[in-house]
């Protein structure tokens, strides 16, 4: 039987088996990147591409967004939702790959992708499906872990260029987009699977037209 890695599997099935493993897989905080990058901005449509437990999320539609939030892992997204309704708010939430989910061109305002597991393939689809979500004046915010040396992937078993990273993301930017941010930082989070995780690299940039 092939080996599939979790995030290689459209359906889900892996991530499923990922956060079944635990009640609560990730902090249950919102992303310090997106806070810090997302603060200033007018609040508008929001993007939250695989949006796991849904803290991101939630926090967002916190700040007055209008929020869709998509995953491929039900068991993720059962947990979003039964923390949106504990706390009142109201999140579009979509079981689907966000190259499955085929959302409407340029209708979001804010396109956040925080550590997502896009898988990578040739045409670059995930990347075009990022970038072509965000309405001309809109913003793409992605942000991901250092891309581990081969050594330390091997030992985590995975192969990193199996998933979409910032860098690839940042390559199709081209003259209709001003990159506003474009840093590695480091990253204070003690809590959940990410904690090991000190460094981001984080990317924002303006759909100009
Ligand atoms: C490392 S987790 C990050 C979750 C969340 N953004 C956070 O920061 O806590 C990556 C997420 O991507 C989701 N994912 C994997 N493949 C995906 C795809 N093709 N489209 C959308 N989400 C996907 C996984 O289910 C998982 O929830």
């Amino acid at each position: 039987m092939e080996h599939t890695t979790p995030g290689q599997d459209a359906s889900g099935i892996d991530w499923d088996q990922r956060y079944a493993e635990m009640d609560k897989l990730w902090s249950g905080q919102p992303n310090g990147a997106l806070v810090h990058e997302v603060s200033g901005l007018v609040p508008g449509r929001v993007l939250d591409v695989g949006c796991g437990e849904g803290a991101d999320a939630l926090w967002l539609a916190e700040q007055g967004w209008d929020v869709t939030a998509l995953d491929v892992s039900r068991v993720a997204l059962d947990r979003a939702v039964r923390e949106a309704d504990r706390r009142g708010l109201k999140v579009a939430w979509l079981h689907a790959g966000l190259v499955e989910a085929a959302l409407p061109e340029a209708s979001f305002d804010l396109v956040s992708a925080q550590y997502p597991a896009l898988p990578a393939t040739a045409d670059k689809a995930a990347e075009r499906a990022l970038l072509g979500a965000v309405a001309p004046g809109g913003v793409l915010l992605i942000v991901h872990h250092l891309p581990p040396t081969p050594e330390e992937a091997r030992a985590r078993g995975f192969d990193p260029a199996d998933y979409v990273s910032v860098a690839d993301v940042a390559a199709l930017l081209d003259d209709n987009w001003e990159i506003e941010v474009d840093e590695i930082r480091p990253r204070h989070v003690t809590t959940g699977a990410g904690a090991h995780h000190t460094e981001d690299v984080v990317v924002r940039a303006r759909r100009l037209r």
